[in-house]
């Protein structure tokens, strides 16, 4: 292969003496992109990326993240100063719409999802079959997909305006249904939402059932905000591959929560706080340090590390000042906690692997830390980032099935498998 100095085509050489020209695509921001397309057509190859590590599935206008660099970008604003100007709902609008609104634009976005802001009898059903001991991660996804049930019927994928329903439908709900979920898993009977209240104050209080202090919803919203989209990550990228053949998008979404679920991905604030209570004191850190660096333990430090990131993630960073001030705030029994939080973290960074892996804390590590002081049960941590990531995944849908270039996904493989070989009868074998 020969790198040609201006990089706009790269030219391939096969076996068979014959050359080929990928066109190099330029983004606004980020690596450039080689168009692999023709490898297969040409040449009858494919590329082999375990992981995506190298692939760009798909053009994206709403995310841009520097892994290098620790940056991100939510339209081309920097996340610092959207987290310090910005309402979640803002955040939303940006975006589904690629602008921060104007006031009008702003209480119109309220008013849509205030219309939408309503638990379906089905729905609700289907949460309270589930015995309470159930991970609400599962009932989640059973009540995201039993929404497919209803409004299957009356959604036209190919409608702009239909989808934009469909996008403000999911955001209005999500907390509806987080908090349903959390009032049946402790007996308590299923609150309403208020049109009075902002969107994180009416979750606490359909969570809560009882007024909580402003600086709780202040800091969910901040934490709501960071968390609202993160490019192509493994739930995002899932709820585009389910959505591309055109499937039902709560089906889609269903697909992404499922994704969320796992401890490489978002089930890591749940394991991380789960992991701080096992560790217990600082006397143990270093012992939970080296199991972590040791290959044969399949421990790793949770809310550490990231496929992008090689650099300290900015949300951590923001999120870690939050737990400080909120925690100061509250005066509260989590302060200890906190702390070993810190020393952990001190501790890894200043460890040779840690240093040498590019390893830091991404916004797992102390978003758990938050949900506690606000007295959000462990179990629901990751229903609280479904709830903010919510925004993303219906905006990358969107996006998706408005390209005209959209088609279904469809990766191939390199098989590995038995060769071509005879067939054996029953009696014969
Ligand atoms: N603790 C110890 N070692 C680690 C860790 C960790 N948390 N993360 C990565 N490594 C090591 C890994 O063992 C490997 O070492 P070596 O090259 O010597 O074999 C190297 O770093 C690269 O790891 P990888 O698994 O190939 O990296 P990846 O990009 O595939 O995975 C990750 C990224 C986030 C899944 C991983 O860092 C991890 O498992 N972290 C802990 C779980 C976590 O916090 N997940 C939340 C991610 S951010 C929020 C979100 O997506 O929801």
């Amino acid at each position: 292969m020969t790198n040609q100095k201006q990089v706009n085509e790269l030219e391939l050489k096969g076996e068979n003496g014959k050359t080929i020209k990928l066109a190099v695509r330029q983004p606004v921001l980020g690596a450039p992109g080689m168009e692999i397309s023709p490898l297969f057509s040409e040449f009858g190859m494919v590329a082999y990326d375990p992981g995506f590590a190298s692939t760009a599935s798909c053009e994206s206008a709403i995310t841009y993240l520097d892994g290098a660099r620790g940056e991100l970008l939510f339209r081309g604003y920097p996340i610092a100063q959207l987290a310090e100007h910005c309402s979640f709902l803002e955040v939303c609008f940006l975006l589904l719409h690629g602008e921060l609104p104007n006031q009008a634009e702003l209480e119109a976005f309220k008013r849509d999802l205030g219309r939408e802001a309503v638990l379906e009898p089905s729905v609700r059903r289907v949460i309270e079959s589930f015995p309470v001991e159930s991970h609400p991660m599962a009932m989640l996804i059973s009540a995201v997909a039993a929404l497919a049930g209803v409004y299957h019927d009356s959604t036209d994928i190919h409608d702009p305006v239909a989808r934009t329903r469909f996008a403000n439908q999911a955001i209005a709900k999500m907390p509806i249904i987080a908090a349903a979920i959390h009032r049946h898993r402790t007996g308590q009977a299923i609150e309403s939402p208020r049109s009075d209240l902002s969107y994180t104050q009416n979750f606490l209080h359909m969570t809560f059932g009882s007024p909580v202090a402003d600086v709780s919803a202040q800091a969910l919203d901040l934490l709501f905000v960071l968390h609202a989209d993160h490019s192509q990550n493994a739930s995002t990228s899932t709820v585009r591959l389910a959505g591309s053949s055109g499937t039902d998008p709560y089906a889609a979404l269903a697909a992404g929560i499922a994704s969320l679920w796992g401890p490489a991905h978002g089930g890591a604030n749940e394991a991380v706080l789960r992991m701080l209570n096992e560790i217990g004191s600082a006397d143990r850190i270093e012992h939970f340090v080296a199991r972590a660096k040791d290959r044969n333990d399949p421990f790793r430090l949770m809310g550490f590390g990231h496929r992008v990131y090689k650099n300290y993630d900015p949300r951590a960073m923001i999120i870690r000042q939050m737990a400080h001030d909120l925690l100061q705030h509250l005066g509260s029994r989590d302060e200890p906690l906190f702390e070993l939080a810190m020393q952990l973290e001190s501790k890894a960074l200043e460890d040779e692997y840690f240093v040498s892996h590019k390893l830091y804390p991404n916004v797992d590590f102390y978003s758990g830390v938050i949900y506690r002081a606000l007295g959000i049960p462990v179990e629901m941590f990751t229903v609280m980032f479904a709830i903010a990531r919510t925004v993303g995944w219906v905006t990358h849908w969107q996006e998706m099935i408005a390209d005209p270039k959209l088609r279904i996904g469809r990766p191939r493989q390199l098989y590995i498998g038995a060769a071509r070989r005879e067939f054996v009868p029953l009696g014969q074998r």
